[in-house]
């Protein structure tokens, strides 16, 4: 079985320069100051893929607005890629316009980790990647060739790494936007004493106590 680097969360994102259908691409200069999601699909004129890629296109004003750049990658010639947003455009009225690499040498595939060998050799697995605007691989999604992404997903997953980052909190199962967000535990003695007195927080136990974000902040 081939082996591939595999880059996990906290490595920094693998800088490589690529073909896209925006033109040459170096992603350290794509990421500069900005999140990039960045997202794998198997084929160009597939169905499944089909639905996602459009579906990234639809939502592509709203990640502009979370400061965040989309980026997808196949195993596709450029001409391939054109062809299909052409396609893409007059049946379904949605224009694929962020840049999609073009990977025919699989290059960026196997520097991300996603060829996955037991699923397929010449087709990327359905991967996300959420890389920060420093360059840090924050969350990684892998689905098989067969199951398309869940948009609200991602769009929550993205908010969610923001919203920690910036209230230095973290999230708790299924949180949405508006929900409370988990106060990290105490790390000393005085911390834990302080926490039983602390205001407007819900403490279910010292090491479980939740807050509401201040609504005027929130994205
Ligand atoms: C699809 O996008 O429909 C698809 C692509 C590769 C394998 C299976 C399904």
């Amino acid at each position: 079985m081939a082996k591939y680097s595999m880059p996990r969360i906290g490595d920094q994102a693998p800088d490589f320069t690529a073909q896209t259908t925006q033109g040459n691409l170096t992603f350290a200069d794509y990421n500069k100051g900005k999140w990039v999601v960045m997202f794998s699909h198997p084929a160009d004129f597939t169905p499944v893929c089909t639905t996602e890629m459009s579906g990234f296109a639809l939502e592509k004003n709203w990640f502009e607005s979370m400061d965040a750049k989309l980026l997808g990658l196949s195993i596709d010639s450029i001409h391939s890629h054109l062809a299909w947003i052409d396609n893409v455009r007059k049946n379904l009225g949605v224009t694929m316009d962020f840049p999609i690499i073009a990977d025919l040498d699989m290059k960026v595939a196997k520097l991300y980790g996603m060829l996955h060998p037991g699923e397929s050799n010449t087709a990327a697995v359905r991967a996300v990647f959420f890389i920060d605007p420093a360059g840090k691989i924050r969350l990684i999604m892998y689905y098989p060739l067969n199951v398309g992404r869940n948009m609200d997903e991602i769009k929550r997953a993205l908010l969610a790494l923001q919203t920690a980052d910036t209230f230095k909190c973290a999230m708790p199962l299924n949180w949405e936007k508006g929900d409370k967000v988990i106060i990290p535990p105490p790390k000393t003695f005085q911390e834990m004493e302080d926490r039983l007195t602390e205001p407007d927080i819900e403490l279910i136990d010292f090491y479980l106590a939740k807050k509401d974000l201040p609504v005027h902040q929130m994205n």
